[in-house]
């Protein structure tokens, strides 16, 4: 039977990506809601670009929902100088004819757990923590019957992206990745630790180009805009590819390496903000609250991610 999954997202290329790697999957993965996040732009861009996506996606029975439009404690940090002004600039989408779910994509995230069977639904957070953390807040009671959360964000080994400290999702919002990270709900993380082996090299983007498929060219689009900056800033071949290892490694978690330990989350120091501290060694003796991925086959990544968009139209 497929796993039932909620994608909280603030897309971004390479949320649009994981997005259509989950929804090419039906027989794998049951997308029952897609939250949108205020995160990589604006909430309002965020939403508008998830309704695009599913669109692109041809499953027009997904209802999308908008969440929470700024970080818990703090102003919003945007990253147009990577995504673009639109947050999803590279294809030129048709403005959607989908529309968003009038309730509030908290509540929905709350309700869901709360009406479907205990440990049937697993999170899938793309961007900020903000929606994931604000409704264990209000509900905490959907701790307990959340089968597992699965995030891209945090690093140890490969220490920051947005700050030399921090991952941006993570840095954002510290303080709703706190909530998260003590919620005591089952944890999987994928930090920059395994997105930067993962690296959209020429060779793969044409791969997924030559599929000859809408989505196939929208994506070697999206990705084509966004790594720009990352390639400038590495100087590697081919720039990481961050939230479609969530979806990946529900497809196919043997893909992944790792360890459960714990992580915990800076959010006093100005210096360290938003880092995540992983006690991979484990050094501490502190009980484990996340499997903490590291590495990926990345060859294996791209012909699933290949192959699964090749299904799409
Ligand atoms: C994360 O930050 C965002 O810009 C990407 O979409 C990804 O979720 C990587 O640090
Ligand atoms: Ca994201």
């Amino acid at each position: 039977m497929a796993r039932k999954i909620i994608i909280d997202t603030d897309p971004g290329q390479d949320d649009a990506v994981a997005m259509l790697l989950a929804l090419a999957s039906p027989q794998d993965l049951d997308v029952v809601g897609i939250v949108a996040v205020a995160g990589n732009v604006g909430l309002e861009r965020n939403a508008l670009n998830a309704l695009k996506v599913v669109e692109l996606s041809g499953r027009k029975d997904i209802p999308v929902f908008a969440g929470c439009a700024r970080p818990m404690r703090r102003p919003l940090i945007t990253a147009e100088h990577v995504h673009g002004e639109t947050g999803l600039n590279g294809p030129d989408l048709p403005a959607p004819k989908l529309l968003l779910e009038r309730q509030h994509g908290v509540d929905f995230i709350i309700n869901r757990l709360l009406q479907d069977e205990p440990g049937s639904i697993t999170l899938c957070a793309l961007g900020p923590l903000t929606n994931i953390a604000m409704a264990l807040i209000k509900e905490p009671s959907i701790a307990g019957r959340i089968a597992e959360i699965v995030l891209m964000g945090g690093a140890y080994f490969e220490v920051g992206n947005i700050t030399p400290a921090a991952e941006f999702n993570i840095y954002v919002d510290p303080e709703a990745a706190d909530v998260v990270l003590r919620c005591g709900a089952p944890i999987t993380m994928l930090p920059l630790d395994v997105t930067h082996g993962v690296q959209s090299t020429p060779d793969r983007l044409e791969a997924i180009r030559a599929l000859g498929n809408r989505a196939g060219q929208a994506v070697f689009e999206m990705l084509s805009f966004s790594e720009d900056f990352d390639l400038k800033k590495y100087g590697w071949s081919g720039a990481p590819l961050h939230d479609p290892t969530v979806i990946a490694y529900l497809l196919q978690p043997g893909l992944f390496d790792g360890r459960r330990c714990n992580v915990e989350v800076e959010t006093g120091s100005e210096l360290t903000r938003g880092m995540t501290v992983a006690d991979y060694w484990h050094v501490t003796g502190k009980p484990a609250n996340v499997q903490f991925l590291r590495s990926a086959d990345a060859p294996g990544f791209y012909t699933l991610l290949t192959e699964r968009l090749s299904r799409l139209p």
